[in-house]
């Protein structure tokens, strides 16, 4: 299980930066997400890493491996860098059955054939799919063919797996199913995984960290909580946590915040931190904007949305909307008014102009 070391790397398509100066540390058995909107350049990254696009500048290493190097020429061919794959367009080969699809690479490995036996049958019983071995892929459902997908890739072993969107021909339920398996694994091959998916909330349940990027730019790179309690910017902020964060335009002197009407004191959790800026935009995620009597903010229900579990409430308050999500089911009346709090120490505060997060803290409603 190497580690994966990316210096520096840039891709640039003519004068079209793909990627920009990209550093990233990916350890052994991680599971990486590299997350962010269509055409941020996830797909060229693990493309980069794994030798089917040469990048402009840097250097990438697995293991203790050079595998390119722009300043010396060193450039490993992709077969040579021990890596699976498993593309969004998985492709069985249609005139094989399940067994030969995922025995076909151990013999191109050159496998005894009796380890072949025994390492098929294991991959079966991994992915569920011990009754179809015997069946052609135009003979198995979509989210059965993408199993033997899996199967096959795995089945060599690869130190690497890469994933570029794989579950997205899958309907919602077999998604979340595969999700689970994949995770699963994860933890018992052993091997290090990195996997595309613009899809946040696939991002935060699978990965040990995760990589987002936008416009080639690398945004943040941490686990999936910190990256959602801790956004570094506010496009980090938006794009992860559904519904999203509340962003409201606000005043700051003296820690003492304005907003819509409200007034509150911040305290951010690092003493040492301090706003200097005037005008700062405030983050507030739905579940830290709470609806309960007796709370300082008073407002009224715009609209509520009950989805079982819990229910988004769109709060008006000075004429603009603030999501609120509340545990359970709860139907307000439209325009009822009701009282609201802010709660926790992840109130965000963004610099207005670069857009960083520049404190985190608590929010007291005076
Ligand atoms: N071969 C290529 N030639 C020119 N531009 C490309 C090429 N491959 C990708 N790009 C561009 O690079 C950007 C990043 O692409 P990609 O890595 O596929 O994004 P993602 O996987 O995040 O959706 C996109 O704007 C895409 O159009
Ligand atoms: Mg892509």
């Amino acid at each position: 299980m190497p580690e994966i070391r990316l210096e520096h790397v840039t891709k640039r398509f003519e004068k079209f930066v793909a990627v920009d100066d990209l550093n990233l540390h990916i350890n052994e058995h991680d599971f990486i997400t590299l997350l962010g909107p269509s055409g941020c350049g996830k797909t060229t990254t693990l493309r980069m890493i794994a030798g089917l696009e040469t990048p402009t500048e840097g250097k990438i290493t697995i293991g203790d491996k050079v595998v390119f190097d722009a300043a010396t020429g060193v450039n490993v061919s992709p077969a040579k860098r021990d890596i699976g794959f498993l593309f969004q367009n998985y492709a069985l080969w249609p005139h094989m059955t399940v067994y030969q699809n995922i025995a076909f690479g151990l013999e191109n490995l050159k496998w005894k054939k009796e380890d072949i036996k025994v390492r098929v049958q294991e991959m079966l019983k991994m992915l569920k799919i011990e009754e179809f071995v015997g069946r052609y892929p135009a003979e198995l459902s979509g989210g059965q063919q993408q199993r033997v997908a899996i199967a096959r890739t795995l089945a060599p072993k690869p130190q690497v797996l890469f994933m570029d969107e794989p579950l997205s021909n899958l309907d919602a339920k077999l998604r979340s199913e595969m999700r689970t398996e994949l995770k699963r694994l994860h933890s018992d091959s052993n091997s290090t995984f990195v996997y595309v998916t613009h899809d946040q909330l696939e991002a935060m349940t699978l990965a040990t960290k995760i990589c987002l990027m936008e416009k080639g730019v690398l945004q943040q790179y941490d686990p999936p909580l910190t990256v959602y309690s801790e956004p570094a910017n506010r496009f980090v902020a938006d794009f992860v946590g559904n519904p999203t964060m509340n962003f409201i335009n606000a005043k700051v002197s003296d820690s003492v915040v304005e907003f819509l009407g409200v007034k509150a004191k911040f305290t951010p959790n690092d003493p040492k931190e301090k706003i200097s800026a005037s005008e700062v935009i405030l983050g507030i995620r739905p579940e830290f904007f709470t609806i309960k009597e007796g709370g300082k903010i008073k407002a009224t229900a715009y609209s509520t949305l009950p989805s079982g579990m819990e229910t988004t409430v769109k709060v008006k308050l000075a004429d603009e909307l603030i999501s609120s999500v509340v545990f359970g089911a709860i139907d307000y009346k439209v325009d009822q008014p009701i009282d609201c709090d802010i709660i926790g120490d992840q109130i965000c505060i963004f610099d207005k102009e670069s857009t960083k997060r520049v404190s985190i803290g608590k929010l007291e409603v005076l």
